[in-house]
């Protein structure tokens, strides 16, 4: 599942700090904290029919990210709102949308990894890009990488922020090996999630997922939960072994970019006779249920 370029994004409008740019002048400082140290917070969002699904969870998330960072100010989520709006009007998008949230701590008065250089407030980013969800619907091959996901004392992942070295150092270690990602282990050595989901095993009718010790608190992993509990399939919250990944029936992740994807291999382990099976099959469809209904309308 590598992406490739889209067409339709050739002629992108970037809000960049409230300014719509083309693409090709869309570009921050080098003094930006993003360039100086990853120094940001972001969120993934999808575009349904006019309605951008989750927001209001996205932009808490957001804040929460930036107030445990320590940003001296944050935009109001009124403002972010306006902004996407502004983003995707100029765009004329109204499905098959991501956008990328992005706000760096903001530029900086010299070099330096020292949050007092920051003296110009936050930059706010709004990507929006035609993008369908990005995983194949016939099932994932995973392998495990050999890096591990922090626990909350190294690197918390309640914060959700822009240094993804460890997902891209696992990524590549994926593939290096021809699969499609890696999952990551915590400190314990149970599975934290893989480089860009959250992940779900299905065993004995009941779906399993880590805790979130080692991953973010996904807002498609929470939206799943919800739709296990409505529709009484019982569902768990637990430190889960490898080993109980290997020899699950079923086998998910979840995203905001991909939404639910089945994987169907393992470490070379097959799940489900290589097929998509019947409880992620009914989770992906109440998924789309939820996204084609619900959501917030941001185009007037
Ligand atoms: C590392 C990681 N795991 C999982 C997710 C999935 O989270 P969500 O469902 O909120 O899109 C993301 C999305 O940004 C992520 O970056």
């Amino acid at each position: 599942m590598k992406q490739s370029f889209n067409p339709l994004n050739q002629d992108l409008l970037v809000n960049i700090g409230g300014e719509l740019l083309p693409r090709s002048e869309a570009k921050v400082s080098v003094f930006d904290s993003l360039v100086q140290g990853g120094d940001g917070c972001w969120e993934g969002l999808r575009l349904y029919q006019g309605r951008i699904f989750k927001l209001t969870e996205h932009l808490e998330r957001l804040r929460h990210s930036a107030l445990a960072m320590g940003f001296k100010t944050i935009p109001p989520a009124a403002q972010i709102r306006q902004e996407i709006r502004r983003t995707l009007e100029a765009n004329q998008m109204t499905d098959g949308v991501h956008i990328r949230l992005t706000l760096s701590r903001g530029e900086k008065i010299t070099s330096g990894m020292d949050p007092r250089l920051n003296q110009a407030g936050p930059l706010l980013i709004v990507l929006a890009e035609h993008k369908t969800p990005v995983y194949s619907k016939t099932g994932l091959t995973l392998m495990t990488s050999s890096l591990r996901r922090f626990p909350p004392d190294c690197l918390d992942p309640k914060i959700h922020h822009n240094n993804l070295l460890q997902s891209i150092l696992a990524k590549m270690e994926a593939n290096a090996a021809g699969a499609d990602d890696a999952i990551l282990l915590d400190m314990s050595g149970f599975v934290a999630e893989t480089n860009a989901t959250n992940l779900f095993l299905v065993a004995n009718g009941q779906v399993n997922t880590p805790r979130t010790v080692a991953c973010p608190e996904g807002v498609t992993r929470a939206t799943v939960l919800e739709l296990c509990r409505a529709a009484k399939i019982p569902c768990h919250e637990r430190d889960i072994s490898l080993a109980e990944f290997h020899r699950a029936d079923e086998v998910f992740c979840t995203g905001t970019m991909g939404e639910i994807a089945a994987v169907t291999t393992i470490d070379g382990r097959t799940i489900c006779q290589g097929e998509v099976g019947p409880l992620t099959r009914q989770v992906a469809e109440l998924y789309a249920q939820c996204t084609s209904q619900q959501g917030e309308t941001i185009l007037s």
